[in-house]
Order: C-alpha cells, then structure tokens, then sequence
C-alpha cells in the first residue's frame, strides 16, 4: 500500500521552484492589477495555505501574495540539504537571524532566532520535524478565545487536509521500529510528509533507555494523544526526498493560476485606513527593496496578515495598530489601542542534560562523521543527489522525541500548578510578569490571569506534554534538551525605534515569571534519570551535566538553567493572540482584528500559547482552517 501510494505521488507534479516561470511572479509593481479582492502578506507556511485555497475556492476573485523574500532557484526543494544550516546573517535571504535583547533573568543571555525570508517562510528554511499538538493544547486554545471553534476537534480535519502522508516501506518500518496510524492523516494535501528511510546507528541505545525510563509509546501522536515516545515524520516528498514546503505545494505546484498573483522582494509597510477603521478594507502600503519606491495596493475583499510572529506586529504597529503606550513613544499615531500587539511573545525553551561515557561508544555511522570524514559526507551528499534522495541527508535533525507531562515528571506537580493558580487568581500581583510598557493595563493582566489559569489545569494534566526531548542520537558527548513546551513568561517584538522598517527588537523576557524555573529544575531532574537506566549504565554513561552535586540544590541548579538555557529552539509564536479585547487579544475566533474592518491575522502570531509541537504542522492547519473561514463569509 506504502509503495504503491508513493508511486502514485510521483507522478503527481513534483515541480520546482526553480521551474516557475518568471511571467508567474511579479518584481514590480507595474505588473500589478489596479486593485485586488486579497491581499495575502507574506508568502510563508500559513499566508501561501490561505492563497492557495482562496483562488481554488473563489475562480473570480483576485488574490496577490507580497513577499519580503524572492522565489528560490535551487532544486528541487529550497535549502536542501537541510541540515546543512543557513549562515547566520541579520537580514539575508534565506531567513532573517535576529538575536535579542540580553535577558537579565537567564545570566544576560541572548536569544538566537531566526525566520524564513523566502517563498514558502520559514517551512522553506525549518528542521522539517513535522508533529502537531496535543488536543489538550487546542481545547485550552479555545477555552482562551471564547469560541469552541479551535478546539482540538475542530482543527484536527484541518491537520488531516493539509498534507499527504505516504506509509514507508513495511522493510523500513521493521528496520527502525516506526509506529504509525493513517487515520491520524487521511488527506490528500499539497504538502507531503513521510519518514526517513536512515537512522544513526545507535538509534536504538537512546530508545531502549527511555523505556527503561517508564516512557510509553504511543503508537501515534499525530492524533490529539502524545505523552510518550513519539516518531514524527519529516515534511518531506516520499519519492524525492527532498522537501516540502508551502512555496512548491501552496504556489508553484498550483501554477499558473489566473487570479493568483505574487510580487516578491517587496515589504508591506503598513495597512492604511484613509477613513478610520471602521471603514475597511485598508490599503496596503508596500515598499520595493529594489529602488525603496512606495506604493499603496487597492483592496476591494480583505487584507490577511501572514508575515509570521515576528514580522505581523511589526505591519500592524507600523499602522498605528499596538499598544498605545508604545506606538506614542513611537510618533505613530495610534488607529487602535490593542495592547497585545507584540506583547506575548513565547518560544520553546531549555537547558541540556550532558554525559560521556566511560566504556567504548563504538557505532557506526554516527553523526560526528558529517563534521569529520569528508569522505563519509561526500558519500552522504551522493546519496542525497539519487533521484530519490537518501541517507543521512533525508532525516533531516531527527524524527523522535519524548513528550511528558509534569505529573509524570514529578511528584510535586500540585505546587508548582498551586502556584499558578495562586497567580490566576489574583492572590499574587501578576503584573511584573507581563511587559512593562502594557503591564499597567487592566485587559493584559485578566487575559494573562486566564492564560494561567487554563495552563495549571494543562500542567496537571498527566496526559497533556509539558517537556519534550528530541532523541536524535546518544553519541558522546551525550546531550538530552529539556524544552519547556508551556512557558509562562511572556515577552515583546517591538518595532526599532530608530528605524521603523529595519528588522524588530524582541526582548524574550525568558524566566520572569518564577514558575518557569520551578518547571526547569522539576524537567532537568527527571531526565538526569536517562543516565541511571540499565542501557546508559551498560554504556557507562557519566553524566556532565548539570551533575550530582548541582542537581542536588536549587539555587546551583537554577544558575545551571539561567547558563545553559537556549531560549529559542526557532518557535516565536502568539504575538497576535486569538482572545477577546477586554482580555488583551488582537484577533476573534475568525482571526479579524479587534475593530478593524476587512484585516485579519493568519499565521502563528494568532495562537495564544505554545502548543506541545514544533510549529509547521499547525501553521499549515490554521491556514487551511482560516481559508474555509474566509471562503464561507464571501461565498
Ligand atoms: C530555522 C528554523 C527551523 C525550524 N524548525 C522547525 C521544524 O523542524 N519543525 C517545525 O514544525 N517547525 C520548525 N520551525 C518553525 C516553523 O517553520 C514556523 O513556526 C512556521 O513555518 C511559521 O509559519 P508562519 O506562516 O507563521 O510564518 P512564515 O512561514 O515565517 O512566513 C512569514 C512570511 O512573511 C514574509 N514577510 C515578513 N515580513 C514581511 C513584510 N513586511 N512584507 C512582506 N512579507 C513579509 C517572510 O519573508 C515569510 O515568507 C523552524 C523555524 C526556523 C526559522
Ligand atoms: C528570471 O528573472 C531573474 C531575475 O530577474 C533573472 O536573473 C533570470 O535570468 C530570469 N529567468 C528567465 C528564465 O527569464
Ligand atoms: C546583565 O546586564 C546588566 C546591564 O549591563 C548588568 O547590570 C547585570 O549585572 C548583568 N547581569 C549578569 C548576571 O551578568
Ligand atoms: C526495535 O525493537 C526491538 C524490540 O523491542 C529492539 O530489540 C530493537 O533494538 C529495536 N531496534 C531499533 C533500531 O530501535
Ligand atoms: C497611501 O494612502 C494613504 C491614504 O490615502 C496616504 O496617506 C499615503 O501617503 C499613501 N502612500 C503612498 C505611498 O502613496
Ligand atoms: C569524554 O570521554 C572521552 C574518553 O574518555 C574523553 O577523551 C573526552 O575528553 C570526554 N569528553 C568530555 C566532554 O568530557
Ligand atoms: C569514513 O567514512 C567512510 C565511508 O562511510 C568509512 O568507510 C570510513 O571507515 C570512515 N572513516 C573513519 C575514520 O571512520
Ligand atoms: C510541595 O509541597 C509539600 C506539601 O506542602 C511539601 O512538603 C514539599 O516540600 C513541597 N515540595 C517542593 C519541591 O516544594
């Protein structure tokens, strides 16, 4: 069945980027129509889901996608090999590399993100692990923005529609142990998923000790349910190999299609209302990176923001749409006062458990021969150019990883989620927990008291993950991240105010609400344990750190967190959040924002948390979920 599925993808249109005539996509702006019934910013994960759907759906309308980045030329699938990771570079294609402010709570440290800034975003760019959040996450999601709507069963269709997964070869599956369960996909989408036909070669040590260490498996976690050991396949095409990404499934494989326009190298500066906001659609301003010439594009439907979580508050704040505390101190004159533009930025975070071992840790291959035997990655690019692309290559940065919840974590649970609660309900003040310049504002803080308030009952949750580990490979030395999948410190994406149009300042503001450190300590304690099961023990594993002796007492242990944290593992999300007005959301459950007529918001800017999942999967499915939204209201 696997095989004879991917044989029938093959010969489905696997077109490249590279093949998309240059007549299809527009560098300037006397190519453009006099006006356009859409306007999609931003030709990324979510923005290119809706264009796609928009112009299948609606033949006589009009859609145009403008894109910061350029269509890429290489082949077939953008940036491959994907592990081979992009320069960083403050604003070069293929993605912008930004770094933050230092973060007082984590010792100064700086967050290190990045974003795609090419057709297809940051799908275009990303470590292709391709997994979806727990249902507990979207249920609390909904709880949130006061509609049922997005909740786990109403945005589960949505994961399905959105891509095409292929079974791997039933030799594959045995060879590495892959579970799976094709009701958990059952669509047919433009984007395809599968997993690699490679592992290293200890894949196994690491699989046998998480079982030792009381993981289950889940045989899927692409359903609503994964606490456990999860496989996650790649967005990845079965027969290539290679990547799949929005800008081959959500635009060049669609092309030519006559209502669908696309300009690229060009920056959405703003959305202009010439008569208030009540009166919508807003232009849209758009400067050319070529010659910086300005020009407003006439919308006559609606303008849909889907420049991403770092770069949608930055279009809406440049249109006098933020807080209005900032946007004052900013000389924009303020068009709507929501202070939860920008203001809740959140990102997966964490700190390493480190070891050695004592004895031989003698596989072969293991990922080390990618830095250091030419020879073997010389071998390892071959394989990737097969026409079916092969190797290591092709497993990208893994396809595993454990997801626990914290009653699974620690006995204590209930004082850490007592202490939240204490927090939701005003016991303790939660302002300096939210940023200072909205931290005074009454809606911030009661929609903040309600975030918390449904992440205790998530944190108590035995079912619902709240520490994910990716399990790449166990190769000395030893290295198991602990991400904290539902922080509860919320930072900001400001526009720079020395030049409204360079790239935003974000300050991740990591650690300012206490509780996130009493989570980290609880996470890195529990997966010291790794190292004490049988299997690691046979190894000889000698644990680095954070070591026994740190371990042992919270303040060394916390100075461990505040030292070794990265604070973004790529995730910046909820800077537009789907929650009511008086409760310091930016967007409705139909992803309008608050008060302005003919805009809304499509990306990942628009969840209010984290979901226990990297973010690609559900950028795709809120696009898909948004476009029936649109389809409906102008059907
Ligand atoms: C390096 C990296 C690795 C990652 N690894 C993974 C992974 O392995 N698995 C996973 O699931 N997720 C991963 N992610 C996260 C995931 O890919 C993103 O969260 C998701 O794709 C974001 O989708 P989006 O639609 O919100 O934004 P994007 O896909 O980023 O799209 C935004 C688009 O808007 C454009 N844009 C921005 N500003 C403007 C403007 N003013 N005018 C016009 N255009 C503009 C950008 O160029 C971009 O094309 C990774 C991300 C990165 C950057
Ligand atoms: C497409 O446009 C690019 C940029 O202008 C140019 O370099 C390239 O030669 C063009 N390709 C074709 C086939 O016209
Ligand atoms: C962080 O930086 C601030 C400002 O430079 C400084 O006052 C503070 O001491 C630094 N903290 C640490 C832990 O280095
Ligand atoms: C697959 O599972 C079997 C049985 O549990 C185990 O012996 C084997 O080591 C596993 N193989 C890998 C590659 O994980
Ligand atoms: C776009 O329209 C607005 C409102 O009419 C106007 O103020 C602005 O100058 C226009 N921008 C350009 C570049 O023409
Ligand atoms: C790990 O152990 C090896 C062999 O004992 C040793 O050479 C190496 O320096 C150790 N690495 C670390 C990080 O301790
Ligand atoms: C390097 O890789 C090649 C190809 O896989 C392999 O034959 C060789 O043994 C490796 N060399 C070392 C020193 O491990
Ligand atoms: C948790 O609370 C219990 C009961 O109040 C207390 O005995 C225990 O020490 C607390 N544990 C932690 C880690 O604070």
């Amino acid at each position: 069945m696997g095989l004879l599925r991917a044989t029938l993808v093959s010969l489905a249109a696997v077109t490249s980027a590279a093949s998309v005539p240059n007549a299809s996509f527009k560098r300037q702006v006397s190519q453009l129509r006099p006006s356009y019934d859409f306007v999609v910013v931003g030709g990324g994960t979510s923005g290119l889901t809706v264009a796609n759907r928009l112009t299948e759906a609606l033949s006589s309308k009009n859609t145009l996608v403008i894109e910061y980045g350029d269509v890429a030329q290489s082949t077939p699938g953008v940036f491959d090999p994907p592990t081979d990771w992009i320069t960083p570079a403050p604003d070069a294609p293929p993605a912008w590399s930004f770094v933050s402010l230092p973060n007082p709570e984590m010792g100064n440290s700086t967050a290190f993100v990045q974003a795609g800034q090419v057709l297809g975003g940051s799908s275009a760019v990303n470590g292709m692990f391709f997994d979806r959040g727990s249902r507990f996450d979207h249920d609390g999601w909904a709880t949130l923005s006061g509609s049922g709507d997005w909740n786990w069963n109403g945005i589960y269709p949505y994961f399905k529609k959105s891509v095409t997964f292929t079974e791997p070869s039933p030799a594959i599956a045995q060879r590495y142990n892959y579970t799976w369960d094709v009701s958990a996909y059952g669509g047919s989408g433009p984007i395809y998923s599968t997993f690699a036909s490679f592992q290293w070669a200890d894949q196994g040590v690491l699989g046998a000790a998480w079982g030792e260490l009381g993981i289950q498996r889940p045989k899927e976690c692409a359903g609503g349910d994964k606490e456990g050991v999860c496989w996650v396949p790649a967005s990845q095409h079965p027969v290539t190999g290679r990547r799949s990404h929005a800008g081959l499934g959500h635009y060049a494989n669609v092309q030519p299609r006559a209502n669908y326009d696309l300009l690229v190298k060009h920056q959405v500066v703003r959305v202009v209302y010439p008569n208030g906001p009540k009166s919508g659609p807003p232009m849209v301003e758009v400067r050319s990176l070529a010659d910086n010439h300005l020009f407003n594009v006439t919308v006559t439907g609606e303008v849909i923001l889907s420049a991403g979580a770092l770069h949608t508050p930055t279009v809406l704040q440049r249109s006098g749409i933020g807080p209005s505390s900032f946007l004052n101190n900013a000389g924009i004159p303020v068009v709507l006062d929501l202070p939860g533009v920008g203001s809740n930025l959140q990102d997966h975070s964490g700190p390493p458990v480190t070891w050695n071992y004592s004895k031989p840790y003698d596989y072969f291959p293991l990922p080390s021969e990618m830095a250091n035997n030419a020879t073997f990655k010389a071998e390892a690019t071959a394989a990737f150019n097969q026409p079916t692309a092969q190797g290591p290559y092709t497993l990208a940065g893994g396809n595993s990883a454990i997801y626990v919840s914290l009653p699974h974590i620690t006995s204590q649970y209930r004082n850490i989620t007592q202490r939240i609660r204490r927090m939701a309900a005003g016991h303790s003040d939660v302002a300096p927990y939210l940023p200072p310049d909205v931290r005074s504002d009454p809606a911030m803080i009661a929609g903040y008291r309600q975030q918390l308030h449904v992440l205790a009952d998530l944190l108590e949750n035995p079912e619902a993950p709240s520490l994910e580990t990716p399990w790449a490979t166990s190769e000395a030395p030893g290295t198991a991240w602990s991400f904290l999948l539902h922080p509860l410190s919320r930072g900001t994406v400001r526009l720079d105010l020395a030049d409204h149009l360079a790239q935003p300042i974000l300050d991740y503001r990591a650690g300012t609400n206490p509780v996130d450190f009493d989570i980290h300590l609880a996470q890195v304690r529990f997966l010291r344990g790794l190292l004490s099961t049988p299997t690691m023990q046979q190894h000889g594993a000698t644990e680095i750190g954070p070591g026994a002796a740190v371990a042992a007492d919270d303040e060394a242990l916390r100075g461990y967190v505040k030292q070794q944290s990265f604070l973004s593992f790529m995730h910046p999300c909820c800077t537009a959040a789907m929650m009511p007005k008086p409760k310091g959301g930016v967007v409705g459950p139909d992803l309008k924002v608050h008060g302005a007529k003919g805009l809304r918001v499509v990306d990942m800017s628009v969840m209010p948390f984290l979901p226990s999942a990297h973010l690609s999967a559900t950028a795709y499915a809120v696009g898909e979920k948004a476009a029936d939204i649109i389809i409906d209201a102008w059907n």
